[in-house]
């Protein structure tokens, strides 16, 4: 009688398994798609025959109750092919095409009678999933525990990867294999905030990897919408990487309501690592632009009382905190320290400097109240977001920038204190409509208030989408920092012109700075998202200059940091050193001048993640291309047709290359410029220095 119930009972759970393959348009990625006997749903991916996912298991925990994750039965599925192009407001082409197969597996969940969808989009560069939770004659409201996407990856793969501890980008990349990641290895003491390193094996995304057979692979998602961002659990044995959700204070993972969906998981793959640049994966798998009327979105190149606090020559805060005799003293009876940076007289000097060479704007940090409390008090209300300093004339400013035909980008750091922010949203925004600020950089250093929440968790996407949607109410651009890395969002809301979520060129400032193959490897992660403020453009870029017992440098020689401008796509750069020293080296700041931030058409002619990078671009609107290349601590020769100028055509090609004697560490601001004439048919050939870049406009002329 017990073994008959035995068997009843294992017959009882075995479920009709089901199978089915889509393809990519060109056919060279397969994703099978398969319920197992148990009804769990997985998927394998393979690449040209080679399988780079093998059957890796899908589904969902939801809190004190349901894991969708088996006991499924397929109830229908629907197939469909998008060919379409669209047009981005800003972007590295002009014309995008979204081209894919997708296939909705319809599921319904036996004993719970719970029903979930599993879409795939299969493109030409890679797969993208996500997970719907359709409406089920009545609205329910329900709490993800945990996501059990996993990634069963089939080798050892070399890894670019930087910790997941659900709070900071700003990590340089470690390149290890699979099985020698290890956050306990780590050296922390590389000038990041937070340090709370969670678990010793787990990454964040974007992951880019290359297999030893040279396949490169990327995992990422796009579109992460009132939903946690993603990192990965790595089982560093058997090479399987599973989701893990950045949790909020109290342990839950996102807070749901029927009709509602995950954000696409994607996996990028090729033999060719610029099949990865070069993807629209992620744009495309984001809603289409939700502004109606987008002509106030522009591009913008500025300069900023910015470096100068990062590298010490001026304070954000007004009075020195530090000092004994301004100690809880109201702002107003404290007595200057003599050496706050956003003075009315000092940035008057940056907009006429900015007038002079053209520049869009001038971003000022530290113009109002509160930097005295700004970091490490984790205090509640430190910004109103409305309050100068009495040495900065905010009326005065807008004025003298308005008579000089330059735009003032506002300021908002939070120090973390996202809540008191939303509380004075409206506020922060109406000043800058009426003092004619189109951008803000806003900030969230330190930990984040309300306590306990981490800056990738659900409460932070939803923050920073309702920042940029708020502000594009008032026609305001948004420039995030320390924020949710991007995921595609710039499609929807264009408006966010840019962020920073990642370690940027301030580190070189005042850290032991970002290794010379960084930023071969931000455009293959972080860069996959959106574009990045980087703040490229450092000429002095030994600290020493400022200070002789300062060691910091930045780990690039001045040509790569030109050719960064073209090499980081983004619609906002800023040119972040001080105006003395472009004024030493005019001839190479005209490069910066030149650049342009908006493009037809972009072609990555070289690429290979920590090595190298080579792109040109073609300015949208002229004729002229620009080249960016830029290599990491090793030397590099390269040979770069000109095939993709205008057949017939004349170009006057300037170039600004490394010095012969040009090395990042010991000689890094040895730089010489060429001009060329050069056509269609013509080559060049490029000498890369250790840690160096090479920049050229090709300017047509006949
Ligand atoms: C960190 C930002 O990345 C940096 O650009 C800014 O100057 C400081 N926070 C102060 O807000
Ligand atoms: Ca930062």
């Amino acid at each position: 009688m017990k073994k008959i119930s035995i068997i009843l009972l294992l017959f009882g759970c075995l479920y009709k398994t089901f199978a089915q393959d889509v393809t990519s348009p060109s056919k060279n990625i397969k994703v099978n798609f398969s319920l197992t006997e148990k009804g769990e749903p997985t998927y394998q991916v393979s690449y040209k025959e080679n399988t780079i996912i093998s059957k890796s298991k899908l589904g969902i925990s939801v809190k004190d109750g349901i894991a969708l994750t088996k006991d499924f039965s397929m109830i229908k599925t629907e197939k469909k092919t998008v060919n379409e192009t669209w047009k981005p407001v800003l972007g590295e082409d002009s014309t995008i095409t979204n081209h894919y197969n997708e296939i909705r597996f319809f599921l319904n969940q036996k004993d719970t009678n719970t029903k979930l969808n599993i879409v795939f989009k299969v493109f030409d560069e890679g797969v993208a999933f996500r997970y719907e939770f359709p409406i089920d004659n009545e609205v329910k409201y329900f709490v993800i525990s945990e996501e059990n996407t996993e990634f069963t990856l089939t080798g050892d793969h070399k890894t670019f990867w930087i910790p997941g501890d659900y709070d900071s980008q700003e990590y340089a990349y470690n390149e290890t294999k699979i099985s020698e990641i290890d956050n306990a290895k780590l050296d922390l003491e590389n000038g990041v905030g937070l340090k709370s390193i969670l678990s010793q094996y787990r990454v964040q995304s974007p992951l880019m990897m290359k297999s030893s057979s040279g396949l490169y692979i990327n995992i990422f998602e796009a579109a992460v919408l009132n939903y946690p961002v993603m990192h990965l659990d790595v089982d560093i044995d058997t090479f399987q990487l599973t989701a893990n959700l950045a949790p909020n204070a109290i342990g839950d993972k996102a807070y749901l309501r029927t009709p509602s969906q995950s954000p696409w998981r994607t996996i990028m793959v090729s033999d060719d690592a610029k099949d990865i640049l070069s993807s629209k994966m992620i744009l495309n798998l984001n809603e289409p632009c939700e502004i109606q009327d987008t002509s106030w979105i522009k591009p913008m190149k500025y300069i900023g009382i910015w470096w100068e606090m990062h590298i010490g020559i001026s304070t954000w805060d007004y009075a020195g905190s530090q000092n004994a005799h301004n100690a809880g003293t109201a702002v107003g009876n404290m007595i200057p320290s003599g050496k706050h940076g956003a003075t009315t007289e000092n940035t008057k000097k940056y907009i006429d400097f900015a007038a002079k060479h053209g520049f869009d704007g001038v971003l000022v940090e530290g113009w109002n109240v509160g930097w005295e409390d700004w970091y490490g008090k984790w205090k509640e209300d430190v910004f109103d977001f409305i309050t100068p300093y009495p040495d900065f004339n905010i009326k005065e400013i807008a004025d003298y920038a308005k008579a000089k035909g330059v735009k003032m980008i506002m300021h908002n750091e939070t120090s973390g204190s996202v809540a008191n922010y939303e509380r004075h949203l409206d506020r922060a925004l109406g000043l800058m409509k009426k003092y004619n600020y189109p951008a803000v950089k806003s900030g969230y250093v330190g930990r984040i208030i309300p306590r306990g929440e981490f800056h990738d968790g659900q409460t932070m996407v939803n923050h920073l989408n309702f920042v940029t949607q708020r502000a594009a109410e008032y026609n305001i651009m948004v420039n995030s920092h320390e924020s949710v890395r991007p995921s595609g969002y710039h499609r929807t809301y264009p408006n966010y012109i840019a962020s920073e979520a990642a370690r940027g060129n301030e580190f070189n400032a005042w850290s032991k700075g970002n290794p010379p193959e960084h930023e071969t490897i931000l455009p293959f992660t972080r860069l996959l998202g959106g574009p990045m403020d980087y703040t490229p453009g450092i000429f002095e870029l030994k600290m020493s200059a400022y200070d002789p017992t300062k060691r910091e440098q930045v780990h690039t020689t001045l040509a790569k940091q030109l050719a960064l401008y073209v090499t980081l796509y983004s619609p906002l750069q800023m040119a972040a050193d001080l105006p003395r020293n472009y004024e030493k080296h005019l001839d190479a700041f005209q490069f910066i001048k030149d650049v342009p931030l908006d493009w037809q058409k972009s072609i990555y002619l070289e690429a290979e993640p920590g090595h190298y990078i080579t792109v040109v671009r073609k300015d949208k609107n002229s004729e002229n291309w620009f080249l960016g290349a830029i290599t990491n601590k090793n030397a590099r020769q390269t040979t770069i047709k000109l095939d993709f100028l205008t057949k017939g055509k004349k170009y006057k090609a300037i170039i600004y290359q490394d010095g012969e004697d040009a090395d990042w560490q010991e000689n890094p601001k040895s730089y010489e410029i060429l001009t060329k004439t050069v056509t269609q048919t013509s080559s060049l050939k490029l000498n890369l220095a250790k840690g160096g870049g090479t920049a050229i406009s090709f300017e047509l002329i006949e």
